[in-house]
């Protein structure tokens, strides 16, 4: 199984870069650090191979960045407000890294660990965290699995469990361009996301109101497949609140298990990404802020890729209108996102 030498971390920790490779020549690659995302090779209609997702070079800027380019983040993704919540009679207090929020649990979160990696096959790679110091309950031990299959998916399986009661929202940070990564911005891309509603944000600090308001008529209708940029600078509150999507949709879901809920098409590249999860929220994120230095030398601009990050809605742990994500003791978070590829 392919594994290459990827760089010290900033305290001295050896990483690596490990690649899986399906029959038809998708490649997807990542590193240890934060069980990132880095590559996904995948054959556009002319039949050449592009990487669809945005990322760096080396292992300091995955350490440090403030995109989570293709980073697992937990143990929770997305704001908790006032870096706070109670459970069970107590409090925990977060680091406040956003405002007087927490943004993807901050710089103790699993974005930030090096994660060990116990399997690596052909397709599949798993790999593996323990976290206790990370201010939310007890010791929670965690496995991320990604496996590649030959109908060119690229499946995402969470699996974690906790000694104490604990809130677990555990998501994938990656940001596509079906151009390439080095393929400019994704306003033109056609997305499709099957939710009729969204969750607003408060002004200030990206907090849902608690209100889980209709797309109808608004920037967020995406049930029928719309250019990403047709709307984006609308003159809509909601949108100058996050200075474009960076928002909750609402999954419409016909059953508990798995279920598309979006795809994603650019003409340019004939690459269709179907997605599928069995989670009940969907933030669509359009890089609003990206202004990274990236791979190969490529600089990426806000709206050089797109997140479609699968998750329990922002801030839930705070908002009982919305569903708990607390876990019990002993019992195990499970969940799944699959990225599926092809062209027309
Ligand atoms: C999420 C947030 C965004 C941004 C990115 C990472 O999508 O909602 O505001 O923080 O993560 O930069």
């Amino acid at each position: 199984m392919e594994k290459v030498f990827f760089g010290k971390t900033s305290w001295g920790k050896d990483t690596y870069k490990y690649y899986l490779e399906n029959k038809n020549g998708m490649r997807v690659a990542f590193t240890d650090m934060g069980a990132c995302v880095m590559e996904v090779w995948v054959k556009d209609k002319a039949g050449t191979l592009r990487d669809v997702v945005l990322g760096y070079d080396d292992v300091l800027s995955y350490e440090k960045s403030g995109t989570y380019f293709g980073a697992i983040v937990g143990r929770y993704a997305n704001r908790i407000a006032g870096a706070r919540f109670e459970l069970n009679g107590r409090e925990y207090c977060l680091e406040q890294n956003d405002h007087e929020n927490s943004l993807h649990s901050g710089s103790k979160g699993m974005a930030r660990k090096v994660w060990d990696v116990v399997t690596h096959e052909k397709t599949k790679i798993v790999f593996h965290c323990v976290t206790a110091e990370d201010d939310f309950p007890g010791t929670a031990s965690c496995d991320v699995t990604y496996e590649l299959t030959d109908e060119n998916a690229l499946c995402i399986s969470y699996d974690a469990v906790c000694d104490e009661d604990s809130p677990f929202n555990m998501t994938n940070h990656a940001y596509f361009n079906l151009n390439g990564h080095d393929g400019g911005n994704v306003l033109e891309h056609q997305l499709m996301i099957r939710a009729a509603a969204y969750t607003p944000l408060k002004p200030v600090g990206s907090i849902p109101t608690g209100e889980i308001a209709d797309v109808v008529g608004t920037p967020f209708d995406f049930r029928v497949a719309k250019p990403i940029g047709r709307d984006i600078d609308a003159d809509f509150a909601q949108i100058r609140y996050g200075s474009g999507y960076d928002h909750n949709f609402v999954i419409e879901k016909q059953n508990d298990g798995m279920e598309k809920f979006a795809e994603a098409y650019s003409e340019v590249s004939g690459i269709v990404m179907e997605a599928f999860t069995d989670c009940v929220g969907v933030q669509l994120y359009t890089g609003n802020f990206v202004n990274d230095p990236g791979k190969h030398g490529v600089h990426y601009d806000p709206r050089a890729g797109f997140c479609l990050e699968t998750q329990f809605f922002p801030n839930a742990i705070n908002e009982p209108t919305f569903l708990s994500p607390v876990v019990r003791a002993g019992e195990h978070y499970r969940s799944q996102t699959v990225y599926r590829f092809s062209t027309k």
